[in-house]
């Protein structure tokens, strides 16, 4: 039987304390499922960056392609110039991983916590396919006459044709697999952006040619952000680029009931992936045992399916559903009825 090799980085603020809950459901999901795991941590952030003024060694790209699967808390400390950590950790990762799909399930587990009126767990229950390497996040632009009146500051998008097309097939086999409805839509601003999505575009309805039984629909970022709220009922799958994928990710974080239930996976479908929960480090309630595991926890289902324990994910995302509908008072920090390591193990007892 093989043993799963899987790097822990528990990361900065709250990232330890929802990282300790999701290994405990990881554990008894192994328990429970029976395959073999071992971690090994790092302690990539804040705090070593300021003890060492090293965001990453060198080696620690080269080690963690050893792994099956890298498992994130969170990236980001108060005391640390916004940007550094976010680029030289989460960032690089991504890039020298090739992680270039970053995919984020929207799903409402309980109505109790949708901010949307009259929105049921059947209306939202979709999934976000954003592109997760190229892009504006490519960091090209420059400064020119920085400092003077006269500047301007260039901030370029880019996008490849083998890294759109590539985005692209993945969000028709995921949409292909995984989805009862089987629709596909793609999410630009071609009235705008009339280079970046073009190629976006045709990419996506030369694909789906080989896809007949996917339907598409392309609807722009600033109405796809109005129907999250409106009808959000009408998405199954959405592929998008880099930045209105980090953006309508967040929306969709909301409608799903927040930061506390928001899972996103780094995926490198031909190397090694990263899971992680979206919603940061939370400095204010670091160290308390006040903020929500889950969205961790949930990071650890889509860990499981992705390497290949479909069924021990499955039911760890059955027992996220259960606490959530059964126990919970409501899914923000400190409000939970709980606190972070009970809601760790009620998910435990569940399983
Ligand atoms: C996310 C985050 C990151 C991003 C930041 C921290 C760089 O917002 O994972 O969505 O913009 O991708
Ligand atoms: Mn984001």
């Amino acid at each position: 039987m093989k043993t799963y090799k899987i790097a822990v980085i528990p990361g900065d603020g709250t990232g330890p304390e929802v990282v300790r809950e999701g290994l405990k459901v990881l554990q008894a999901a192994a328990q429970k499922s029976g395959f073999k795991y071992e971690t090994v941590h790092y302690d990539f952030g804040g705090e070593r960056y300021l003890k060492t003024k090293e965001v990453l060694p060198p080696t620690a790209v080269k080690e963690l392609k050893t792994f099956d699967a890298i498992y994130l808390g969170a990236i980001g400390h108060p005391d640390v110039k916004p940007g550094i950590l976010e680029k030289g950790i989460l960032l690089k990762l991504r890039f020298d991983l090739d992680q270039y799909i970053n995919l984020r399930p929207v799903k409402l587990y309980d109505e109790r916590f949708c901010p949307l009126k009259n929105k049921t767990p059947k209306d939202i229950d979709f999934v976000v396919v954003r592109e997760n390497s190229e892009g504006l996040y490519k960091g090209l632009g420059e400064f020119q006459k920085k400092g003077t009146k006269d500047e301007v500051a260039l901030q370029v998008s880019h996008n490849t044709r083998k890294g759109v097309e590539r985005c692209i097939r993945y969000a028709f086999e995921y949409t292909r697999k995984n989805r009862k409805r089987k629709e596909l839509t793609l999410c630009g601003k071609t009235n705008v952006l009339t280079y970046a999505f073009d190629l976006w575009e045709r990419t996506f309805y030369e694909v789906a040619k080989e896809y007949p039984d996917v339907k598409t629909q392309y609807t722009h970022v600033d109405a796809t952000t109005m129907w999250f709220v409106k009808n959000p009922e009408w998405f199954d799958v959405i592929v998008t680029d880099n930045m209105f994928g980090d953006i309508i990710t967040d929306l969709g974080a909301m409608i799903q009931g927040g930061m506390g239930i928001a899972a996103g996976g780094n995926i490198n479908p031909e190397g090694v992936s990263m899971f992680e929960p979206i919603g940061g480090s939370a400095p204010k309630y670091t160290g308390k045992n006040v903020i929500n595991p889950l969205a961790a926890i949930c990071a650890v289902s889509m860990l499981l399916s992705q390497i290949g324990e479909e069924k021990a994910g499955t039911a760890v995302e059955n027992s996220v559903i259960a606490v959530v509908r059964e126990k919970l008072k409501d899914l923000a920090a400190g409000k939970m009825g709980y606190s972070t390591s009970e809601v760790g193990d009620l998910v435990v007892k569940n399983l």
